[in-house]
């Protein structure tokens, strides 16, 4: 099957298939796992590639994510993402309601709203975590289990 490319900063960006169905990516963000093509880690957002025998992580833009699956590699928006691995159209809570103790998820995954004495603030979550607001899970979790419990597994 062909895979369609997604150009990465005018260049031609081939992803490492070795990489597909398999979700051990703990070496993912130390050691090469190709020379010449891009892979994804846990962090939905990074993907990354090898330079001179060195692994280099890059961001996809904001509001984009790193797929790369059978029929797709590259960044591509939220609209086209699994939605289990994405939130979209996510609203600024509303601070005087009975939910404004809890946080609660926005746009950006790794991030999420609390409502502060001076109204609904947007704040990260730790390096490496990501906001999770499902089956009771509540708060930032490491980015494996926040892809586990969202069941964003695959592409
Ligand atoms: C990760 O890399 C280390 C060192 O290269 C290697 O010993 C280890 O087996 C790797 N782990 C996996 C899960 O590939
Ligand atoms: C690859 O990922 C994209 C985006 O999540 C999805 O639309 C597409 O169906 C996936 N392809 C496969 C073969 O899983």
């Amino acid at each position: 099957m062909l895979k369609a490319l997604v150009i990465f900063f005018g260049l031609l960006a081939l992803c490492n298939a070795a990489s597909l169905g398999t979700r051990d990516t703990s070496n993912a963000t130390v050691v090469c796992q190709s020379e010449d093509e891009l892979w994804g880690g846990e962090d939905i957002r990074k993907f990354y590639f090898c330079l001179d025998g060195a692994v280099i992580t890059d961001e996809c833009d904001p509001g984009y994510y790193f797929v790369n699956n059978a029929t797709i590699c590259g960044c591509l928006p939220s609209s086209l993402m699994k939605p289990s691995c994405v939130n979209l159209d996510t609203k600024v809570p509303d601070c005087s309601a009975s939910s404004k103790m809890q946080p609660q998820a926005c746009d950006d995954v790794a991030s999420f709203y609390l409502c502060t004495s001076e109204g609904a603030k947007e704040l990260p979550c730790p390096d490496g975590k990501a906001f999770v607001d499902q089956d009771g899970y509540l708060g930032c979790f490491d980015w494996t289990e926040w892809r586990s419990l969202r069941n964003c597994v695959d592409g």
